[in-house]
């Protein structure tokens, strides 16, 4: 149930990542999408060459940064919550330092500092290199910001530190930040322009990761499927690249090939793509290598047209529609997820009901649905008024909720009676007798555990259902281990 309906991970902390040698420590929390837990990853790496090591004690800590998310206005009064109480802790910790990382960093920029005394340091997402110069500010007792955006900056030559790692999942981000331009997102805003990381420091850092017993790759983009790599720096500039940049270029579906080929007893999971650009060679590509899961994270915002269109979404419900249908003809037990927004500008009943329908053909295997909250400073902000009242987001979207909690029971009930491959990735939340782990589809499996352990690969005979669970006894090792 909660994966319905929850928003994405929140504010969860880190586990203690020790250097010998350094004395400093570092409290890092992380608000938001999967890249900003990939981005504290690599925040924590750069800090820990500077003497930082990671705690989980707030009380602890020299140095606390939060990485934060603009997307909701929720989002960020979180985190203007989280503030409240590191000032309670400062209060006992003098020394202690605070910065602000990530979405909130950038949108809002040194004016953080003064509404938020407690706040020394303000850092975005593109900056994390100059943390180490910005440490040194603050040590002497100044502010530090940095809230450049890069055109260039992925990171790619950091090996992230993994935390709060169960050792069998991790992430690894390929594309960074977004050219769509959703009129209801700040994304661009706060992440900036699109850029893809060296194929090669992908293909690098996966081996690694296999090597050192991790099981599955997340590879983590705002928008993977326009992933397009031919020397470096925006995409657009590449149609005026040269011939040789072109033959050689990488394009999403050719950097799936690379990494399943890479590791073929990997598991490689994708997130997220945008219907627009999701091309038939990607889902052609998917079937075509075992180790690609089954499972498309395919946000559509809306159902309605015209809704889409006031969204600058790039599709129309037909296509969406087509590729829904492409994708159920080349792999029939994909498994799809949706982020929808209910009470976008403008948006009448018709519109409303037209979500509903869309999501009565598809009948998705998970969703993410939010009101629409408007962003300072986003087209919607500028052109729109926000016109829906909250009553009325909150009807529409319980309907939503509704439907997606009917639609996903329904899709975990086709599992009952078949024998899939499940990844153990730790103990069930609910029996310490159970793994808990996931199939390919990415719906959670829980089984007994017998002799076997976290990230071995299981056949398990899959007996009952909840709505976002499966229940199954396992048959035997897969051979994949
Ligand atoms: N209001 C509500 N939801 C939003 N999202 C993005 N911007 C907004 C907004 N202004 C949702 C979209 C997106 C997901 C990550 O968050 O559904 O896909
Ligand atoms: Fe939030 Fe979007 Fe920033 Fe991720 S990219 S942290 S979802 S605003």
């Amino acid at each position: 149930m909660e994966k319905i309906i929850e928003e994405k991970k929140q504010g969860t902390t880190i586990k203690p990542n020790q250097k010998s040698g350094n004395t400093r420590k570092l409290y890092i929390e992380s608000y938001g999408c999967q890249m900003n837990f990939s981005d504290s990853e690599i925040v924590a790496s750069i800090l820990s060459k500077e003497g930082f090591n990671t705690t989980s004690s707030l009380e602890d800590a020299d140095l606390v940064l939060v990485n934060t998310c603009s997307i909701r206005e929720k989002a960020e009064l979180t985190v203007r919550k989280r503030l409240e109480k590191f000032n309670a802790v400062k209060k006992t910790r003098p020394h202690m330092k605070v910065g602000v990382l990530g979405c909130m960093a950038e949108r809002l920029k040194s004016q953080l500092l003064e509404e938020e005394k407690i706040v020394d340091m303000v850092v975005g997402p593109d900056a994390y290199k100059d943390l180490p110069n910005l440490v040194k500010e603050v040590d002497d007792g100044r502010n530090a910001v940095n809230v450049i955006l890069s055109k260039e900056e992925t990171y790619g030559d950091i090996a992230p530190v993994r935390l709060n790692s169960n050792g069998v999942t991790a992430f690894v981000s390929i594309t960074r930040g977004c050219d769509n331009m959703c009129t209801f997102c700040v994304v661009p805003f706060t992440r900036g322009r699109e850029r893809s990381r060296d194929p090669q420091s992908i293909v690098e850092e996966v081996n690694d990761l296999w090597n050192r017993g991790f099981k599955e790759i997340t590879l983590l983009g705002q928008n993977v499927d326009s992933y397009l790599w031919y020397g470096g720096g925006l995409k657009k500039d590449f149609k005026d690249s040269t011939e040789i940049q072109k033959a050689t270029a990488v394009n999403f579906s050719q950097l799936l090939a690379m990494v399943a080929e890479a590791q073929p007893k990997l598991r490689i999971r994708f997130s997220t793509s945008n219907p627009q650009d999701m091309t038939m060679d990607v889902i052609e590509t998917m079937a075509h290598y075992n180790n690609i899961c089954n499972y498309i994270h395919l946000p559509v915002q809306s159902g309605s047209d015209r809704i889409l269109k006031a969204m600058n979404r790039l599709h129309t419900r037909d296509e969406y529609f087509k590729l829904i249908d492409n994708i159920r003809k080349i792999i029939p037990d994909c498994a799809i997820s949706q982020d929808i927004i209910t009470g976008f500008p403008t948006e009448t009943e018709q519109d409303h009901q037209d979500t509903l329908s869309l999501m009565d053909y598809v009948k998705y295997d998970f969703g993410f649905m939010f009101a629409y909250s408007e962003r300072p400073g986003t087209m919607a902000a500028r052109k729109f008024e926000d016109d829906i009242p909250h009553e009325i987001k909150k009807r529409r979207l319980s309907e939503i909720i509704e439907k997606q909690l009917a639609h996903s029971l329904y899709r975990t009930q086709l599992h009952i009676g078949k024998i899939e491959e499940v990844l153990i990735e730790g103990v069930s939340k609910k029996s310490d007798t159970q793994w808990r782990g996931r199939n390919s589809q990415n719906t959670v499996v829980v089984f007994p555990k017998e002799n076997y352990k976290v990230g071995d690969f299981v056949m398990v005979q899959i007996d009952s259902c909840t709505s976002a669970t499966l229940i199954g006894t396992a048959l035997d090792y897969s051979e994949n281990n």
